[in-house]
């Protein structure tokens, strides 16, 4: 029963440690949605719920992706702790 409990309590843990998705919903919103909101500009960028249901999106992958330039993105300069709070908003995302 404590061990069950104790698993119980440690998966929220675990999530949040890979950062605060409700945060990065907010910097998503701000700085990324001019080209990835859903539906608005089609076949300009993948909106991030189609992100998120790829098998290849996994928070490393995101990790590597955020911290590399990319010719179809300007620099957006994120602090890691930012990065993590995007990545977390976009993986909580998969279904
Ligand atoms: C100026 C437009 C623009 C902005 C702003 C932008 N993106 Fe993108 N992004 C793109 C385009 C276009 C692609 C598709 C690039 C490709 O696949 O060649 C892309 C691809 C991506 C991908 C990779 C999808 C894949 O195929 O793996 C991720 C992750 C991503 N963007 C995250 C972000 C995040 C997070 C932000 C905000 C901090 C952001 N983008 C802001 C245009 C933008």
């Amino acid at each position: 029963m404590a061990a069950a409990l104790a698993a119980m309590l440690a998966t929220p843990a675990l999530a949040q440690d890979v950062g605060n998705p409700v945060i990065g919903k907010r910097i998503a919103d701000s700085q990324c949605a001019e080209c990835h909101a859903s539906g608005l500009l089609p076949g300009r960028a993948p909106a991030f719920s189609a992100i998120a249901r790829m098998p290849s999106t996994t928070a490393t992958a995101l990790t590597v992706y955020l911290r590399t330039s990319h010719p179809a993105m300007p620099n957006i300069i994120l602090t890691p702790a930012e990065q993590d709070d995007v990545i977390a908003y976009i993986l909580s995302l998969k279904e």
